[in-house]
């Protein structure tokens, strides 16, 4: 009864075959596509918030979450050449498991966009606040910068440039693919230089005790800088755009993942060995326990020991740039602020727009009020659901701090990669003649070590993520059996195809051609 109402994966395609966008897309547009999608918060910011959970332990932390998300890619990518149409992991879960789980879904997908796109305004605000303070000499009260648990009021600059997004992509900004391949040069130069100039100088006698609080830290470290790697579905669901994609697809999905990693881990290479920089954690008073990133505990114990003269990476608020300027490159270091405050806004954009157009997708299927896909006569854009979307992203990038929003948005992407996962290996069993313009290599093996490392991470988040996660997903049931589940349009016996509608805004990631 709760698993029968499947949304016909033919009507599904249909629905694609309409919208039949060029295939334009080659392996080497995809992996810029990937980067520019991933590189953001996560390692100019999450650094110091991983360092503070493993200590040069993560390191390896970098390299589990790498591995989970590269399972969960060769999953993704199944089903993107499968079902090459929006709504990503939601519309999957539609076609193979029904509309309880793919509700389910396209719930967790709202933390995971939208809290992410809070977690990089953060991102955003620490680095531009560090560019102004060390280019002007000047001091910006942290009351006005940072959020209530990092030792402020309210974190002003991330509200801003989180409304400053809405607005452009209620007037219908795109990023295009110049632009992309802009961003993505300057987020690579940054890190480049980076690592030109902190790898060569690195202290080795900084990486012991390599791993102070155990694998339990490094878990821990990689349950959160899994963040860092979130954003390469925006390859899968170019799917539809791409040329010979059982080919170009694993190629752009994997590529931008190594790429990525391979980055990730000289910078952390750079932070850990930085001479004069401690990246071990910050302990309680009573050296015990490493404090909670994010903590006012951790705060205080941080100004006290900035009073002290200690350089602590875990106490920066931007990681990357702290670290250049100490070990000599006070310039670079707000030069990287500088490509940070250039770079991360487009990783919101991504975001606050995959949100949207999820909502919008899952309000045209009767499961959230109409309207929400209500478009703007003048702008074609869905502007009721950006405007709500950029109200809450600005509220949680105002209060809270970068890691606890990242991990909430983790423990959602986690939940839709694992049903992602699930619903390959279901499909294959249920569907096997369809065409599957890219088959996950190993499925049976692939598939469940994806899944088992979803878990594995969901596990290892901390304790409030996990218990925010249940009771979002408790709302969630709740909406979908008081509301959805009667006004769903495939309840209803209607299955529109819709991509044809004169007005209905593009509803894939953003096109960069
Ligand atoms: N991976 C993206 C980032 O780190 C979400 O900002």
């Amino acid at each position: 009864m709760l698993f029968d109402r499947v949304k016909p994966l033919d009507a599904i395609l249909a629905t694609a075959e309409k919208k039949s966008l060029h295939r334009s897309l080659g392996a080497f547009q995809l992996t810029m596509l990937g980067i520019g999608a991933v590189i953001g918060t996560g390692i100019f910011v999450l650094t110091a918030e991983a360092a503070q959970k493993a200590g040069p332990g993560m390191m390896i932390s970098f390299i589990i979450a790498g591995l989970v998300c590269a399972f969960a890619a060769l999953c993704y990518a199944e089903m993107a050449s499968m079902v090459p149409v929006s709504g990503s992991a939601y519309t999957y879960s539609y076609a193979v498991m029904g509309e309880l789980i793919a509700w389910m879904v396209g719930w967790a997908l709202i933390l995971e966009y939208a809290v992410a796109a809070g977690a990089v305004s953060v991102g955003w605000s620490g680095y531009v606040v560090g560019l102004i303070e060390n280019a002007f000499s000047i001091d910006i009260p942290d009351t006005w910068v940072l959020g209530p648990f990092d030792g402020g009021l309210v974190n002003l600059p991330a509200m801003f440039i989180a409304g400053l997004v809405t607005w452009l992509l209620v007037i219908g900004t795109k990023e295009s693919a110049t632009v992309n391949a802009i961003l993505v040069a300057i987020k690579v130069a940054a890190l480049t230089l980076f690592i030109i100039l902190a790898v060569p100088v690195m202290n080795m006698e900084q990486f012991e005790p390599f791993s102070p609080l155990g694998f339990g830290g490094i878990g821990a470290a990689a349950a959160s800088i899994f963040f860092a790697y979130v954003g390469f579905d925006a390859v899968s669901t170019a799917a539809e755009e791409t040329k010979n994609p059982q080919r170009n697809m694993p190629i752009g999905l994997i590529g931008s993942l190594a790429i990525c990693t391979v980055f990730y881990l000289l910078v952390a290479a750079g932070v850990i060995g930085a001479p004069g920089v401690s990246s071990q954690p910050v302990m309680d008073a009573a050296g015990v326990v490493g404090l909670e990133p994010g903590s006012r505990e951790l705060a205080a114990q941080c100004a006290a020991r900035a009073a002290d003269g200690m350089k602590d990476v875990v106490c920066s608020k931007e990681a990357l740039a702290f670290t250049l300027r100490e070990i000599g490159w006070p310039q670079i270091g707000n030069l990287i602020g500088l490509a940070a405050g250039l770079a991360l806004p487009s990783v919101i954009l991504m975001m606050m727009f995959g949100q949207t157009r999820i909502f919008f997708v899952m309000s045209r299927d009767g499961l959230l009020p109409e309207a929400f896909s209500r478009i703007h006569p003048k702008f074609n854009t869905p502007h009721v659901i950006t405007i709500l979307t950029g109200i809450f992203v600005a509220l949680f990038a105002a209060f809270f701090p970068v890691g606890q929003l990242a991990n909430i948005s983790n423990s959602g992407t986690l939940f839709a990669f694992a049903a992602v996962s699930i619903a390959v290996m279901v499909i294959r069993r249920t569907d096997p003649g369809r065409h599957r313009p890219f088959r996950t290599p190993a499925l049976m093996f692939t598939a469940p070590v994806a899944i088992a490392g979803c878990l594995y991470l969901f596990y290892k988040l901390d304790v409030k993520s996990q218990i925010l996660f249940l009771i979002w997903a408790g709302i969630g049931l709740v909406v979908y059996f008081a509301y959805s589940r009667s006004r769903s349009h495939v309840g209803r016996g209607h299955i529109e195809v819709h991509e044809d509608d004169p007005d209905a805004p593009p509803t894939s990631v953003p096109p960069i051609h």
